[in-house]
């Protein structure tokens, strides 16, 4: 795993947006991965940035989103759809056919899902997967248990997801219990896998995931299992890490460092 300890939320955003940008200019119609949630906003900020004034093109790209609440139907305003409507793709020149969201409030989940995985595959799979991170160390929704081997389906939410996404329903009570999203395994087939972290209350779970064993318990811990990971966290997210110096040294010698690795 590439870890890159940015300044702050902001200069967190800006890598990570610099990222998706080399992706698409690189590949322009690229398959990308989409999560939601705090901390990708200033991502999509920035890339709506570089539409805007660098003609960033998303004509040809297809998007996949990781995951939605169970029940909701895609225009309710604390769904994921909506929440990629109003952040993402309004702003930007996706074609909407190729913007895939999991549909909440489908009638058959099962049959759903087998649909989504099929789509990604037909799209000829993901090119980069955008992981935001749980506090419970989950990706997408799949909660601490969740089979590393998992696909799209159905997942229950634990206590603490429903707490902590409590903040966007008027009551806790209205946070669906369930979600649909990619499991694990889904996201692991990905060519390419960019998590970003900030705040205090995500170091203990970086800590674990990037410097603790592979477990079903936090889920961002598959990704070590990966062969192409980059972490990018703001200083606060990364303030639980033993091996700071480390990366820092591999962040302040990247060109040396890629010419060794060669990418
Ligand atoms: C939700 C989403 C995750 C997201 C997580 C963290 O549970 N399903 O994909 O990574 O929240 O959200 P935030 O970025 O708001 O901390």
């Amino acid at each position: 795993m590439e870890i890159i300890i940015a300044r702050d939320y902001e200069e967190m955003s800006k890598i990570s947006a610099d990222i998706i940008a080399s992706q698409i200019r690189k590949k322009h119609d690229s398959v990308l991965g989409l999560a939601t949630g705090d901390t990708p906003l200033g991502t999509y900020k920035e890339l709506l940035r570089l539409h805007r004034e660098e003609g960033l093109d998303f004509s040809k790209i297809k998007s996949f989103n990781l995951d939605e609440y169970h029940g909701l139907a895609p225009l309710h305003p604390n769904s994921y759809n909506f929440f990629m409507q109003e952040h993402l793709f309004k702003h930007i020149n996706t074609i909407p056919a190729n913007e895939f969201v999991p549909q909440g409030n489908t009638e058959d989940p099962e049959e759903f899902c087998a649909w989504y995985e099929r789509k990604i595959q037909e799209a000829g799979g993901i090119d980069l997967q955008v992981l935001g991170i749980g506090r419970d160390g989950h990706i997408a929704f799949n909660e601490p248990g969740s089979s590393l081997a998992s696909r799209t389906r159905v997942k229950a939410l634990v206590r603490k997801t429903i707490e902590d996404n409590a903040r966007f329903f008027s009551s806790i009570d209205e946070v669906p219990r369930f979600a649909i999203t990619m499991g694990v395994g889904t996201i692991l087939d990905a060519r390419r896998i960019l998590l970003v972290a900030n705040g205090q209350k995500k170091a203990e779970v970086c800590a674990q995931f990037i410097e603790g064993p592979v477990t079903s318990q936090i889920t961002a811990s598959a990704l070590q299992l990966h062969s192409h990971v980059t972490v990018v966290l703001d200083e606060e997210a990364a303030s639980k890490l033993q091996r700071k110096d480390y990366y820092n040294w591999v962040r302040d010698n990247k060109q040396l460092v890629h010419k060794k690795i060669g990418r």
